[in-house]
C-alpha cells in the first residue's frame, strides 16, 4: 500500500528534486506547502498526538461542549477557524504540539483571552492551543520576582499578588491575557513607577517555531530577549515568564461626572496635567481615564462626561494634584466638541446604543517607562504620552 507520506515524499522528490536532494536538513516547518494532509478532526489528533500530552490535556473539535468557551472572541468579526482545539496540561505539552503540527503540515495559533484584534487572525485555520489551564502564578522565595504561566489573565495575576502582599505592572483591563499585552508592550497604572509589563519581565520561557525550548534573557538569546519586548507575538510562543513584583500599596481613586458644558475646561486641565511638561504626568497618578455615557437620571439628549483618577498613594497627595479639576466651573466652547456631538447624535439616532460609553482618554504616567532606552527593546512607542 502507498501510504500518502510516501506519495508526499515522491511529489516532493518530483517537483524539487535539486533542493530535497542537496539539503536534506531542510526543517519540516519550511516543508509545509510540499503536502497537506485531509481536513483535521478531533479524533484524529486525539489519536496520534493525546498520548504525548500530559494527563489532563484535551483535544475536542466543533461538537464538543467546551468548543464555544474555548474559541469566543472579544471582537466576534475577528474569525479564526479553530478545526481542533488543543488544551496543554503543562507547560512542556506546547513542544509536543508544536512538533506534532510541524510533522503534520498543520497551522497552529495560541489562544488565551481572545482579545487580539489584528484581521490577520481571520486568516488562520488549524489546531488552535488554548493555553487557558496555564493558569500558574508563584512568587519566588526572594519574593523580588515572580513565575507566571501563559494562560494567566491580568484580573487574575493582579488578585493572587495583592492577596499575597504584591503587585507587578500587568495591564490595566482584567480580562485580557498577560502574555498577550506583555509580548506587545503591556500598559498599565504602574508605568510611571516601574515602567511597562515588558520592561519587569527578567525571563522568558519559549517555544520555537521548530518545537525546540529554550530560555530568554539577558545571557541566553538576547536577540530574541529584544524581540520579544514588543513584537514578541512573532517570534515564539511563551510557555511562562518571570517577572519584578514590588511590595503592595493603597491606591486613591477619585470620579467625576461633570455636564456638557464643561468639555473645554476638562480637556485643558487634562492638557495642563498630563503634557504641559511633556509627558510628566506624576508618577503615582498611575491613570486618568475619561468617557462620555448617557446618564438618563442627568438627560436623555446630552451626554455626561466620566473622568476618574488613580492614585499611588495618599488621598492627601493626590488631592493636591487634583486641585485644577476639583475647580472647574467655567463655559467654554470650541474645537473639540466633534467627537462629543457625534457621540449624541449616534445615540438620538440609535436609541438602542444609549447604554454604551465611548472610551474617550486613558493617559498612564509614562515616567518609569521613558526612563528605559527606546532602542533597547522592539517596543516602539516610548516617545508617546498618551493613548487616546
Ligand atoms: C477590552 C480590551 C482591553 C485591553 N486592555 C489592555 C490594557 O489594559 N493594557 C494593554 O497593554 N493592552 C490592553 N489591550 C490589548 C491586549 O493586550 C491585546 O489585545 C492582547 O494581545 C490580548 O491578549 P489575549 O490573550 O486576551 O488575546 P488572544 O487573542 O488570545 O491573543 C492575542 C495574540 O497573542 C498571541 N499570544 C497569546 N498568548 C501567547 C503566548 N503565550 N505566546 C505567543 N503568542 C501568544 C495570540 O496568538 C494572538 O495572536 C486590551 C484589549 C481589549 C480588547
Ligand atoms: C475540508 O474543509 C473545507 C472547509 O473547511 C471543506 O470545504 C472541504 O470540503 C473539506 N474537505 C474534506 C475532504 O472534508
Ligand atoms: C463557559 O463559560 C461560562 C462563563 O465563564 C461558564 O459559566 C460556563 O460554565 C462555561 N461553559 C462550559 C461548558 O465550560
Ligand atoms: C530549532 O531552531 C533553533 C533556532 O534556529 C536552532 O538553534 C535549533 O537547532 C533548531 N532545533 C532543531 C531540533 O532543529
Ligand atoms: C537565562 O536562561 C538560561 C537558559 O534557560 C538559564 O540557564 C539561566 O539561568 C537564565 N538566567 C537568568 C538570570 O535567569
Ligand atoms: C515639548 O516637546 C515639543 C517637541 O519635542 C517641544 O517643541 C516643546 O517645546 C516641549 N514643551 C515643553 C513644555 O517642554
Ligand atoms: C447617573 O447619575 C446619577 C446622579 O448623579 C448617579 O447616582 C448614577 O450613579 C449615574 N449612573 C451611571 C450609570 O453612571
Amino acid at each position: 500500500m502507498v501510504t500518502t507520506k510516501s506519495l508526499i515524499v515522491a511529489y516532493g522528490l518530483a517537483l524539487l528534486p535539486v533542493l530535497v536532494s542537496s539539503s536534506p536538513i531542510v526543517p519540516r516547518y519550511f516543508q509545509r506547502n510540499l503536502f497537506s494532509r485531509d481536513n483535521i478532526t478531533a479524533s484524529t489528533v486525539k489519536t496520534e498526538l493525546g498520548q504525548q500530552l500530559s494527563k489532563g490535556s484535551l483535544i475536542f473539535g466543533p461538537d464538543s461542549a467546551l468548543y464555544p468557551n474555548a474559541t469566543e472572541r472579544w471582537n466576534t468579526r475577528i474569525t479564526p477557524n479553530a478545526q481542533v482545539v488543543v488544551q496543554p496540561a503543562a507547560e512542556s505539552d506546547l513542544a509536543q504540539i508544536v512538533k506534532y503540527c510541524n510533522d503534520n503540515s498543520f497551522e497552529f495559533l495560541v489562544r488565551n483571552r481572545g482579545h487580539g484584534t489584528t484581521d490577520s487572525l481571520s486568516t488562520f485555520s488549524g489546531i488552535e492551543i488554548d493555553v487557558e489551564m496555564l493558569t500558574g502564578v508563584t512568587i519566588q522565595p526572594d519574593k523580588k520576582i515572580a513565575t507566571l504561566q501563559a494562560g494567566t489573565f491580568i484580573g487574575d495575576v493582579i488578585n493572587k499578588l495583592w492577596d499575597q502582599g504584591f503587585v507587578a505592572t500587568t495591564g490595566s483591563a482584567a480580562c485580557v491575557g498577560l502574555m498577550g499585552a506583555a509580548l506587545g508592550g503591556g500598559h498599565g497604572r504602574y508605568e510611571g513607577l516601574y515602567g511597562l509589563v515588558q520592561d519587569n519581565i527578567v525571563h522568558y520561557n519559549a517555544v520555537l517555531a521548530n518545537g525546540t525550548e529554550i530560555g530568554v534573557n539577558e545571557t541566553s538569546h538576547p536577540d530574541l530577549l529584544y524581540a520579544l519586548k514588543g513584537a514578541g507575538h512573532n517570534f515564539a510562543i511563551v510557555t511562562s515568564v518571570v517577572e519584578k513584583i514590588y511590595p503592595r500599596e493603597n491606591w486613591y481613586q477619585k470620579t467625576y461626572t461633570w455636564t456638557q458644558d464643561k468639555l473645554e475646561t476638562v480637556f485643558e486641565a487634562l492638557n495642563t496635567f498630563h503634557k504641559s511638561a511633556n509627558g510628566t504626568t506624576p508618577a503615582r497618578m498611575g491613570v486618568s481615564y475619561g468617557s462620555i455615557i448617557m446618564n438618563t437620571s442627568i438627560s436623555t439628549t446630552e451626554a455626561v462626561l466620566e473622568w476618574g483618577f488613580d492614585y499611588a498613594g495618599p488621598a492627601a497627595d493626590a488631592e493636591k494634584l487634583l486641585g485644577p479639576f476639583n475647580a472647574i466651573k467655567a463655559i467654554q466652547v470650541g474645537s473639540k466638541r466633534t467627537l462629543y456631538n457625534l457621540f449624541n447624535k449616534k445615540i438620538a439616532e440609535y436609541p438602542e446604543l444609549a447604554p454604551s460609553a465611548y472610551l474617550w482618554h486613558e493617559g498612564y504616567a509614562t515616567a518609569g517607562m521613558q526612563a528605559i532606552p527606546s532602542d533597547s527593546t522592539a517596543y516602539p512607542h516610548r516617545e508617546e504620552n498618551h493613548l487616546m
